[in-house]
């Protein structure tokens, strides 16, 4: 079967999911096909949103060959984010995402409190694709993963403007919800270090990095901590917050004053508190969609 998965996401929960799907289909002999919604959506602005994009034409293409399409989009201020509402209404556009739609499924990655984005991205794609049917959906619960950079608002140390002026400029880039290409906050962060002296090697930081810039070494390799490469690199934490004896640390985001986000308040208690999981879906759809 040939399955299409379009997914937004800006700090990569999304894609991480969306990347597990993918895995999980095509070693049950489907075929897949992924479409990064947020790249499309910046070539379609981009080319004055009056035309049929290279990236849309091949999604519109995909979706055309295939029996089940899933859309995966991240909670964003109990809804989804704006990029994913301007191609939701943009049902009549030549770039449209809606395409020759069989059936599909929705799903969406959130941090504590998801609202009714499930709900809304399943309701909107229903009444917008009278043909197609619809086949269910899942939210599953992602921590957020860049937030550890920042301190908890209102808490800066006034006596360091420049650390007040990078958590403001983090803060801007993840409320605008921009795609990675477009700004990574590693530029500000800097590098991404592992010390080989903590690394126990366990490589949680490759499997949980959405975006291949933590790759294990070769096998019989004398290097055996992970490596980081700064041009796949978004700065999206994942491999900091899930480092199990926090042997990442990013100089540029002051990480070493900064909590993994699991761990709550004291890095004390580091060894003694398990991480939260991470994807657990949170609960099936059961909304009925209007058909
Ligand atoms: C601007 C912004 C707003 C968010 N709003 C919510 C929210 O209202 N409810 C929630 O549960 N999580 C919220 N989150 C957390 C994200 O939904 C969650 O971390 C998600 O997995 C991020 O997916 P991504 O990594 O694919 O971008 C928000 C995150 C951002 C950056
Ligand atoms: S998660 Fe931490 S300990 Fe494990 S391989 Fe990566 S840096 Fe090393
Ligand atoms: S290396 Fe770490 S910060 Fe960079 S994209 Fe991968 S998980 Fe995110």
């Amino acid at each position: 079967m040939k399955v299409v998965l379009l997914y937004f996401s800006t700090t990569g929960n999304t894609k991480h999911v969306t990347m597990l799907a993918k895995k999980a289909l095509e070693g049950a002999g489907h075929s897949v096909a992924l479409h990064d919604g947020f790249a499309m959506l910046k070539e379609y602005v981009a080319l004055g949103e009056t035309s049929v994009t290279p990236l849309t034409a091949k999604y519109q293409a995909d979706v055309a060959e295939a029996e089940v399409i899933g859309i995966g989009a991240y909670v964003s201020f109990f809804t989804v984010p704006d990029g994913f509402m301007k191609i939701l209404n943009e049902r009549n556009s030549p770039s449209s995402i809606f395409g020759k739609m069989k059936y599909y499924f929705v799903y969406t990655t959130f941090g504590n409190e998801p609202g009714k984005a499930l709900e809304f991205v399943a309701t909107q794609l229903s009444l917008k694709n009278k043909n197609a049917k619809y086949l269910g959906g899942v939210f599953l619960q992602y921590p957020e993963n860049a937030v550890p950079l920042q301190a908890p608002r209102g808490t800066y140390d006034a006596e360091r403007p420049e650390e007040k002026k990078k958590e403001e400029e983090m803060h801007e880039i993840v409320t605008e919800t921009i795609h990675p290409e477009d700004n990574k906050p590693t530029a500000m962060f800097g590098p991404m270090v592992v010390d080989p002296s903590k690394c126990i090697r366990c490589y949680s930081c490759v499997s949980h990095c959405a975006y291949n810039a933590m790759t294990k070494p070769e096998a019989g390799s004398a290097v055996k901590i992970p490596t980081w490469n700064a041009d796949n690199c978004f700065g999206c934490c994942a491999c900091f917050n899930f480092c199990p004896v926090r042997a990442i640390e990013i100089p540029g985001g002051n990480s070493s004053e900064r909590e993994q986000y699991y761990f709550g308040r004291s890095t004390a208690g580091l060894k003694e508190t398990p991480p939260l999981p991470r994807g657990q879906v949170y609960s099936r759809m059961t909304i009925s969609v209007p058909h």
